[in-house]
């Protein structure tokens, strides 16, 4: 076993459709960062089909907790204790990687720590990087959240707003969707974006009450619907469209996707700019700015974060490219300050659909 002082914790995640494996000394020097993602299972479908995720966790759980121990160069044997993602997520494909790390601890007799996934987005900013000062104003972008919240150590975190429909990352996937450009949509959207004119198509920001923290994306989503296929003529499933995105030429298609992209990130950073002033008019000023999660992979948002950070002269935390979309990396990370804690959980640690901030 390592030193305490130096503490090499294995970590898990199978929350959505990546399975994933990571060993993290000291909670920021990562030794291995292993990512079986399953995108072209879910593809065909359009979205994460959740029986065939937790069926592909199933097969890729022991390959990958292989592959990061040999990348790692570490043996299961030298591992102060075992991290996993345990919520929130798709509650088939949780429960893959608390088993196996469950099972890890038990048969290893090491300590188990379970870890909120959403939280640990917040901390990728500081793996292979200098500790973060906190408190710190922290945005989550991902598939199923964005939110902001107050930091004030790397596991306590105050909720300040979130999405009350879709997230942002969702509405990349449903946009990609609606051009038929493929799926993951975000890195799809983000490629095409770049070459298109962002002015070309007015697309709505859904800023809600004036002072509010909280996020909509659903009506930008139904915007970029109705401007693709125009309104439709009837409703719901029954509804008829006058056109398609077989119509869209090409330019089309990159126009639409830099002015949703201009849009979904004007949202982003009005909040943040809100919420830095809410918390600084509040004596509350954040000492960093930190975002995570897979929007945060996004070339425009990374722009305007850097600019962000230079405008108000703050240490802005953009995770690696590496550790933007969902990683073990994280997990591992921030469990450290669990196990410096001494915050163990014991083997009813359960899976739970939902984040508990
Ligand atoms: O954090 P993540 O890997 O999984 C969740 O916890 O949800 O985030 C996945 C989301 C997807 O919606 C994906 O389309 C989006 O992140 N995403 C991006 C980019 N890369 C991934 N969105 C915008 N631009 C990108 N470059
Ligand atoms: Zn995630």
């Amino acid at each position: 076993m390592s030193t305490v002082a130096v503490p090499l914790i294995l970590g898990i995640e199978s929350s959505c459709d990546e399975t994933a494996a990571a060993v993290v000394r000291s909670g920021r020097q990562v030794l291995s960062n292993v990512i079986a993602s399953q995108h072209e299972l879910h593809a065909k479908f359009g979205g994460v089909v959740p029986e065939i995720a937790s069926r592909a966790h199933i097969e890729r759980m022991l390959p990958v907790l292989n592959e990061t121990c040999e990348q790692a160069g570490v043996t299961l044997d030298e591992v102060d204790a075992v991290a996993v993602g345990n919520r929130p997520g798709l509650i088939g494909s949780l429960l893959v990687g608390v088993a196996a790390a469950k099972t890890l601890a038990w048969s290893m007799n090491k300590p188990l720590i379970g870890i909120d996934h959403v939280v640990s987005h917040l901390y990728a900013g500081a793996l292979d990087a200098e500790p973060i000062d906190y408190p710190a104003l922290g945005l989550v972008v991902s598939g199923g959240h964005t939110s902001l919240y107050l930091a004030r150590s790397p596991l306590e975190m105050k909720l300040l707003g979130h999405t009350i429909d879709d997230a942002v990352g969702e509405a990349y996937d449903k946009v990609a969707a609606i051009l038929e450009a493929g799926f993951p949509g975000g890195p799809i959207i983000d490629k095409l974006a770049q070459q298109g004119d962002a002015a070309s198509v007015k697309l709505p920001r859904t800023l809600l009450e004036a002072d509010s923290l909280d996020f909509s994306y659903s009506g930008l989503k139904t915007a970029v619907l109705y401007h693709v296929r125009g309104k439709p003529v009837g409703r719901g499933a029954a509804a008829t469209f006058e056109r398609s995105a077989a119509d869209l030429t090409d330019v089309d298609k990159q126009n639409i996707a830099a002015s949703f992209q201009a849009a979904a990130v004007d949202v982003l950073m009005i909040k943040l700019q809100r919420a830095w002033d809410q918390l600084t008019s509040a004596d509350e000023a954040p000492r960093c700015v930190i975002i995570g999660g897979g929007v945060s992979a996004n070339s425009l948002l990374r722009q305007r974060i850097i600019a962000f950070g230079e405008e108000h002269d703050i240490d802005v935390r953009l995770p690696k490219m590496g550790y933007c979309l969902d990683n073990a990396a994280m997990i591992a990370g921030l469990a450290h300050w669990r196990y410096v804690a001494g915050q163990f959980d014991d083997l009813e640690l359960a899976a739970a659909a939902s984040s508990r901030i």
